[in-house]
């Protein structure tokens, strides 16, 4: 355990338990701009993100949380240069094997959403061998977004309740939230709470389009790499700061 997390193993005082989002979503951008700062490749952001990533899925069970989903790829990231596609999808597959066990022993629970039949079959098996393996913890929910675009996952909803009603299993004014919400690739995870953004830039890219209706949102400008404890701490304090209306008043 690094010193900052011991620092900060338990829930800080200063957070209210009660308060605490259920689940966080995060957008994990700027490993490109943290490697340039440090005179690196950008693939090196990527590998030091995936050490953020590992540290904030710990605090977030340290400290009770009961999801967390992370965007790792979304479906425009396959227009970056092939040599960055190709480190993150072998990123990807090596960081699976190299954790499942003790993601395991953990009692996280893994699941990836996404258009997850165009990524390549040895990343697949290694999901396909990670979902099943931890498909009965009741730990973490731990969703990783990879090759996912809020539209597209909108778009294969609605052909699958179209096939329905035209299969004359569903009839069209049966069609509600809840409908909705049960072909979506998050189904039986709650929407989140809190979407974190790093490195400032102030857009939601196509992520959970439909499931941060109502999540409050917190941009900092620190780049992913260097999003640790102390900063989840504070983005939670300022989470913990709102006042959640739900549209009412
Ligand atoms: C955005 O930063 C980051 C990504 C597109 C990749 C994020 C992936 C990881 C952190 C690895 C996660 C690993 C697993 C196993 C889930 P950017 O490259 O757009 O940064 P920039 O805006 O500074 O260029």
């Amino acid at each position: 355990m690094t010193a900052q997390q011991t620092e900060l193993q338990y829930l800080p005082p200063d957070l209210k338990r009660e308060l605490l989002p259920k689940h966080v979503a995060v957008i994990m951008d700027g490993n490109g701009r943290w490697a340039k700062h440090q005179g690196l490749p950008r693939i090196m952001g990527h590998k030091a993100g995936v050490d953020a990533l590992k540290d904030l899925l710990r605090c977030c069970k340290d400290w009770g949380i009961e999801a967390l989903t992370a965007y790792a790829f979304s479906t425009e990231n396959w227009g970056r240069p092939h040599e960055e596609v190709d480190f993150l999808m072998t990123l990807f597959q090596r960081v699976l094997r190299q954790e499942l066990r003790e993601m395991v022993e953990e009692n996280v629970q893994i699941r990836f959403v996404g258009n997850l039949s165009s990524l390549p079959r040895s990343l697949q098996a290694e999901i396909s061998r990670a979902m099943e393996e931890t498909k009965d913890n009741c730990g973490i929910k731990f969703t990783i977004a990879t090759n996912y675009g809020g539209r597209q996952e909108i778009i294969q909803a609605c052909r699958a309740i179209a096939q329905k009603v035209q299969q004359g299993l569903l009839q069209p004014d049966e069609i509600d939230e809840a409908t909705f919400e049960r072909h979506l690739y998050t189904i039986g995870i709650c929407d989140p709470d809190l979407l974190i953004r790093t490195s400032g830039e102030m857009r939601v890219s196509n992520f959970l389009l439909w499931q941060i209706a109502y999540s409050e949102i917190y941009i900092t400008d620190t780049l992913w790499p260097d999003f640790d404890r102390h900063e989840f701490h504070r983005a939670l304090c300022a989470y913990q700061q709102r006042e959640r209306r739900f549209g009412k008043v």
